[in-house]
């Protein structure tokens, strides 16, 4: 995330000592509860490819599941009729080196007793004894359980489920970004956990984070992403990550926390990366937070490895035929959504411009639309703008669902007409506040308005239920998208007349939030942004999205606190948008549970 002014952490609340003692592992699963407690691996670990849990030689006799599979299970990409299923297994110090037999088996009940498909496979060191099977035969908008063996040992049973196929009423899915581990405890994921009706996860990246255990830098900035010891959750390796090793033992490190792996025992995952799971703020050749003068290496090594690690780790389908690098992909679910998740960070972007400082007086940072950041610079890149343009030009879906990283709409800490439209020479521009959203990217952004336009000039819609989901900048938001929100004669705030589509983005898990945005809060923000109709600028949790044809309710649940494990969650914001309207209504009450849905895994 490029950051405007980022405060420091609230720990609200107190703590709860039966939640804590469980999820840290004290109530049941011992094997764990070291590991949580100090943080990831407990130091003194001894197997450099798996560097984070002690190894075991002792596979067939005591011990539980976390003794072999430590990291859980969890599933991904699903479609209507595969998915991705995922572990990694622990080796004996013994063998450390060498392949190991995994077997898998799928059922249609918690219990394993309507067998469906199984099979064998081998965890190697090569992949860092990560397993990944793409289960194929299954049939539609179906709950399957599974798990895996090996070592003798069976792993925990997961939970997931196939995508919809032709005429779809309903969907539910939770929509997360942004969890850091120093920064709090993961009850959002917990919360979401438990939520038996849902479809699927969609995780927007920054799943973990770079940082070493007391931030960037002590020089630079000593509490960003501060030492999280206090709570027990100092991420390992303790220093910024760097080397392949370093990058798949912070993301060991993060999977050893309880209430992810819950989260992906549960529920499917399609997920895309932001910038932290390379480092801070990526672009296609460097990064902010990245520095061949401090032996970090070149550039397309680190990212390369960055890369590498998230596939190993993360229950996601490569693309066939295209290296890892080329993320984007898209997924049917029925008749009702198209969701395409799209690469804003590595594949394409360029280095931000040097935008022209807006005048005296506003917040530091804020700047104009002139001169270089109108250059026309990549984003999304001209293959993966050519792949949307196909694919939402061809879609058929009532819904078309765009999961990506920065904020798309505008934001700007003083509203005016925009000077860069074409429409509006006279424009006096006002000031946007961050470059490294698509405020920043005004050229790129005009390609997206093209595509939704169908090259007719507005306020001609060709694409329409465009619905934009963000992550990365740890607020939330709700927001009509139209090219120039100031510009009233061509967009009417009230009634959404001239919009081209809306924008809901969610919360972080834990990262911090801003309290208020370089000294802007949000009355502020509202008044200056007319297109805006929800800001929360300092809790966390995630969205809910509840989809039928005719709208799509989303829900802003913030949890209570970060500091311990806790189960409290409060609704904060409703918002809907009809479908055909482009425009979002804040208000209602929390959508209605899906009836009778599948049980929940064991
Ligand atoms: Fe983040």
């Amino acid at each position: 995330m490029g950051k405007p002014n980022i405060p420091r952490p609230r720990w609200p609340g107190r703590l709860s000592r039966r939640l804590f003692l469980q999820r840290a592992g004290w109530l049941g699963g011992a094997g764990l509860a070291a590991t949580v407690l100090s943080g990831c691996g407990g130091g003194g670990s001894s197997g450099a490819a798996v560097g984070r849990v002690p190894v075991s030689d002792d596979p067939d006799t005591g011990g539980d599941a976390a003794q072999v599979f430590p990291h859980g299970v969890a599933s991904g990409d699903p479609l209507q009729d595969r998915v991705i299923l995922w572990t990694h297994v622990l080796p004996a110090a013994s063998n450390a080196g060498e392949s190991i037999a995994v077997t898998w088996d799928l059922a249609l009940d918690p219990d394993m007793r309507m067998p469906v498909a199984a099979g064998n496979t081998v965890a190697r060191a090569e992949r860092d004894f990560t397993v990944k099977v793409d289960v194929t035969g299954l049939q539609p908008g179906t709950t399957y359980y599974y798990r895996f063996t090996a070592r003798n040992r069976q792993s925990v049973t997961g939970r997931t489920r196939t995508l919809p196929v032709g005429a779809t009423d309903r969907l539910r899915m939770a929509v997360v970004s942004c969890a850091s581990l120093p920064h709090g405890f993961f009850n959002a994921y917990d919360r979401i956990a438990q939520r038996a009706d849902l479809d699927l996860v969609v995780h927007l990246g920054d799943y973990l984070y770079e940082y070493p255990g007391r931030g960037v830098s002590e020089a630079e900035n000593p509490d960003e992403y501060g030492d999280g010891r206090a709570i027990g959750r100092a991420p390992e390796p303790p220093h910024e990550i760097i080397t392949l090793d370093d990058y798949r033992t912070r993301h060991a490190c993060y999977k050893l926390d309880p209430d992810l792996q819950a989260l992906h025992r549960q529920h499917p995952m399609i997920c895309v990366w932001d910038d932290h799971e390379s480092t801070n703020d990526s672009y296609i050749d460097g990064a902010q937070n990245h520095n061949p003068e401090r032996g970090e290496g070149d550039w397309p090594s680190r990212k390369a490895r960055a890369i590498q690690a998230y596939y190993e780790w993360l229950p996601i389908r490569q693309t066939p035929g295209a290296d890892e690098a080329r993320i984007y992909r898209q997924f049917a679910l029925g008749d009702l959504v198209d969701l395409f998740m799209l690469d804003t960070r590595l594949l394409a972007r360029e280095q931000p411009g040097e935008p022209a400082l807006a005048v005296p007086g506003l917040p530091a940072g804020a700047f104009t639309d002139s001169g270089d950041i109108a250059r026309p610079r990549d984003l999304l890149g001209p293959a993966q703008t050519d792949w949307l343009d196909a694919g939402l030009t061809g879609s058929q879906a009532r819904w078309k669902l765009l999961g990506q990283q920065v904020m798309f709409g505008q934001l700007k800490v003083l509203g005016a007409a925009n000077a860069l439209n074409l429409q509006n020479p006279g424009g006096q521009g006002g000031a946007f506040l961050n470059p490294d959203q698509w405020d920043g990217y005004p050229r790129a952004r005009e390609q997206v308005w093209r595509i939704i336009r169908g090259g007719q000039p507005a306020p001609a819609v060709a694409v329409d239920n465009v619905v934009v989901l963000t992550g990365d900048i740890h607020t939330s938001w709700a927001m009509d998208l139209t090219e120039d929100p100031n510009n009233l004669v061509a967009y009417n705030p009230l009634t959404g007349t001239g919009a081209l589509g809306v924008e809901f983005v969610t919360p972080s898990v834990t990262s911090p939030g801003l309290d208020e945005l370089s000294g802007v809060g949000e009355p502020a923000l509202m008044t200056q942004n007319p297109h805006m109709k929800y800001i929360n600028l300092s809790e966390h949790g995630y969205m809910l999205l509840d989809i039928t044809p005719e709208r799509i309710q989303t829900e802003w649940w913030f949890v209570d606190r970060l500091d311990a494990p806790d189960d409290g969650e409060t609704l904060a914001a409703v918002a809907v948008t009809q479908s055909g309207s482009r425009h979002v209504v804040v208000g209602g009450q929390a959508s209605a549970p899906a009836a009778d849905p599948p049980a929940l895994a064991p």
